[in-house]
């Protein structure tokens, strides 16, 4: 059965963009069935796995949101969905901002995104949605379309910060909108492991919400390897198998999936 996964964070620089790119490419290893969604008008995900024909883009995300609220007809997947290696991804460009301000004087807009995706859902395992930096109509259609909810937080950098307000919203949109949505947990992205700061972090976590918010077992070391990867258009593991942030992400993937081995 396939889990709409949006990963959310309204701070910008938390490795939300950098998680889905590897989270998708490790699930895709795993030999899961995934499509990504880039789903911010910055379109970091789609330079990452497009990189440099981006000009050849066909239908994006944007495109299909304004022929969504236009109540027109979608064209077929094959006109939007596009390929990388074993990822499948519906790309974005910048006009998603102006559907941002159009959402905003629509009515009863908010699922929106998920009547796009629901018809896709038997082709996949997962579908990850990437999001932009801010608790907006964007970051709400994209909360109004998941089974859950996943969090990367930067334990170095204010990491709680905010929290609150995320998880207020998710709760909302859970009774008023999306009753299923449920929280997949807290990934700790760009830890420095000799601090342990992941760790306090995590206990405090477990704390606040009373063990009621799963902090994932694995969390992703700091690596100036990973942004090397992200300017190459690569994936951490196509970059550098054997680096630590590279084997963390396939761990991270096994961890989220239950994958066995
Ligand atoms: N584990 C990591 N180690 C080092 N740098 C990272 C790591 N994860 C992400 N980055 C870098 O941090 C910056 C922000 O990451 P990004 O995924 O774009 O965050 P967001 O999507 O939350 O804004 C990027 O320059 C990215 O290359
Ligand atoms: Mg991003």
């Amino acid at each position: 059965m396939c889990k709409i996964i949006t990963v959310a964070n309204q701070k910008g620089g938390v490795s939300k963009t950098t998680s889905v790119r590897n989270l998708a490419y490790s699930l895709g290893e795993l030999g899961l069935r995934v499509l990504a969604v880039d789903y911010d008008p910055q379109s970091n995900l789609s330079a990452s796995l497009v990189l440099e024909d981006t000009h050849e883009i066909g239908t994006t995300i944007a495109n299909l949101m304004t022929m969504a609220m236009d109540e027109e007809k979608l064209p077929p997947k094959s006109a939007y969905v596009s390929q990388r290696g074993k990822i499948d991804f519906i790309p974005n460009d910048i006009h998603l901002s102006v559907v941002e301000s159009n959402l905003r004087l629509e009515m009863g807009s908010e699922k929106l995104l998920f009547n796009i995706l629901e018809p896709l859902c038997e082709d996949y395992d997962y579908i990850l949605i990437d999001t932009n930096p801010s608790l907006g109509p964007l970051t709400i259609n994209a909360l109004s379309a998941a089974d859950s909810v996943l969090i990367t937080i930067n334990p170095e950098f204010y990491a709680t910060i905010g929290l609150q307000d995320l998880t207020k919203t998710i709760l909302k949109i859970k009774r008023r909108i999306n009753p299923k949505i449920e929280f997949e947990g807290i990934l700790m992205t760009m830890c420095d492991m000799q601090t342990n700061l992941h760790k306090e972090v995590s206990a405090e976590v477990n704390e606040a919400y009373r063990g009621g918010m799963r902090v994932f077992k694995t969390s992703i070391p700091r690596s100036i390897r990973v942004g090397e990867a992200n300017r190459c258009g690569m994936s951490i593991m196509e970059y550098d198998p054997k680096s630590k942030a590279g084997l963390a992400y396939m761990e991270f993937a096994k961890e989220l999936s239950g994958y066995a081995g």
